[in-house]
């Protein structure tokens, strides 16, 4: 009986060894806060303040994140730092466990101190105007999008597949019935809604969203970017009809950077951009559908003097290439022209004026790089390939895009509204022809901002996630 009973010990061994490994991997995978405070005070504490309660550059215990709230956000911005700022990168200094030591440090005094995030204000001021901001919509599911079908009623998509609509500032229990169903995940889902120009006589309304085909191959679904018109009566969608739908072949099994917004134009085009899904080098083949603008007229038929339609071959909506992922698309009040503004990767955002074949350079030229550091491209300009009208580097990922037309703030007419998910705010730019000449933040800190729109009654209209919100912006 003494044979089992040593292997019993040596089994009770070798499993304490197994613990004792495993605890220690586990120990040494954790956010070392110790070592975190003491790297704080020797790079950051001249700057930020010994307690992080600020100095020469903002307290970082206030609840407030002016260049993105999330830790992968804080992480970017000490890594490769806020260098137009004065906020040094520390991609050589600090390795990047020690920067996650330290971003574990923050958190651990954030939570000591109850730092909260301050609740969205309830007023503003600007240079030419005080505002009031007030909520509009709440209750929403990553809202993503809003459009108005008359004075007293707005559309609003949810993310996860719904269309609601707000009527006389009420927003009805239930959502529209029937709409499609949609591809909600990554950055995936129901996308734009947008309203006829002549809805009033004709009742069309347009929803853009991932859509999804079951592939032969694999057991992941693909998605493209899809778009449908309908209408809606009794709060039910209807009427629908398939205006664009790319060829089953170019679906994707990637889940994000899928463009998309819906304008029209004063000469009864409609324009949508499909972001590149991921294949960066596929926004420059006319054979695809991804990283481009596309223009179709609303009914889905093409318009005839498109710059590829009669390339052979080639996707005959395209209207221009090598777009990485538009997510703001606005109509010049009097120009007509279309603008539109483009995650690009790491710095390197852009606000393009689109023009018919023209090749906007993703990814031969980009003014940012990889978000793991490394170089997509040397290449700033090349020939053929466009410059973009404006660039923000670092990103502030924009996203929502609309000119102000109302009559509430005169002083704004025409000037563009640019929203932002991470740096969470509204920027108006003042264009001169095609150079932007003005750039003012008019809204900060109230919420990732995912769109931007001038409503009916001339207040502007901003589309929030985290918190889930629609805000309204009037004059004081
Ligand atoms: C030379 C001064 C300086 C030093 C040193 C410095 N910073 Fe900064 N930091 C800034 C400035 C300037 C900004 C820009 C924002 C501002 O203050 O308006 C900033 C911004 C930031 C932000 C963005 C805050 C937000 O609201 O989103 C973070 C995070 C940050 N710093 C962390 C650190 C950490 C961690 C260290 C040390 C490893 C550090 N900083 C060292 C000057 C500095």
């Amino acid at each position: 009986m003494k044979r089992p009973k040593m292997k019993f010990g040596y089994a009770i061994l070798a499993l304490a060894v197994i613990a004792m490994i495993s605890i220690s991997a586990i120990m040494g995978q954790q956010r070392d806060t110790e070592r975190g405070a003491t790297l704080y005070q020797q790079y950051c504490a001249s700057c930020h303040g010994s307690e992080m309660q600020g100095g020469n550059a903002q307290s970082l215990v206030d609840g407030v994140w002016q260049f993105g709230v999330e830790d992968s956000y804080v992480f970017r911005n000490i890594k490769y730092g806020i260098t137009h700022l004065g906020m040094p990168a520390y991609e050589n200094a600090l390795s990047d466990t020690d920067i996650n030591n330290i971003i574990a440090y923050v958190r651990g005094v954030e939570k000591d101190r109850g730092v909260e995030r301050p609740a969205i204000a309830r007023e503003t001021g600007t240079m030419d105007y005080e505002l009031n901001i007030e909520v509009f919509a709440e209750g929403l599911e990553v809202p993503w999008s809003i459009d108005f079908l008359d004075a007293n009623t707005a559309l609003i998509t949810e993310k996860p597949g719904r269309v609601r609509v707000v009527k006389n500032g009420k927003m009805l229990s239930q959502p529209v019935a029937g709409t499609p169903a949609v591809l909600n995940e990554g950055q995936g889902g129901l996308l734009d809604v947008a309203v006829d120009p002549n809805y009033a006589q004709n009742g069309w309304i347009y929803l853009a969203y991932s859509h999804s085909l079951t592939s032969a191959g694999s057991e992941r679904p693909v998605a493209m970017t899809r778009l449908v018109r309908g209408k809606i009566n009794d709060n039910r969608w209807t009427d629908e009809q398939v205006i664009f739908e790319a060829p089953a072949e170019t679906y994707r099994t990637t889940r994000h950077h899928y463009g998309c917004r819906i304008v029209f134009d004063p000469w009864g085009h409609l324009y949508f951009a499909i972001g590149d899904r991921g294949y960066q080098d596929q926004a420059q083949d006319y054979k695809l559908p991804n990283g481009k603008v596309h223009r179709i007229y609303p009914d889905g038929s093409i318009p005839e003097d498109n710059p590829f339609a009669k390339i052979e071959g080639a996707i005959p909506s395209l209207y221009s290439l090598g777009n990485r992922n538009i997510q703001g698309m606005a109509i010049h009040p009097t120009t007509g022209h279309l603008w539109t503004t483009e995650h690009g990767p790491m710095g390197g955002d852009e606000l393009n004026l689109i023009l018919p074949g023209k090749n906007y350079g993703w990814p031969v030229i980009t003014y940012g790089r990889n978000y793991n550091g490394t170089t997509i491209t040397d290449n700033r300009t090349y020939p053929g390939m466009e410059q973009p009208n404006f660039m923000w580097n670092p990103s502030i990922a924009v996203c929502g895009l609309d000119f102000y037309t109302g009559e509430m703030f005169p002083k704004w007419e025409n000037k563009l509204m640019v929203g932002a998910l991470k740096y969470e705010q509204v920027t108006l730019l003042t264009l001169a022809g095609d150079r932007v000449i003005h750039e003012e933040t008019i809204l900060k800190n109230a919420g990732r901002v995912r769109d931007v729109s001038t409503g009916p009654d001339g207040a502007i209209y901003v589309v929030l996630n985290n918190p889930d919100t629609v805000v309204r912006l009037s004059k004081k």
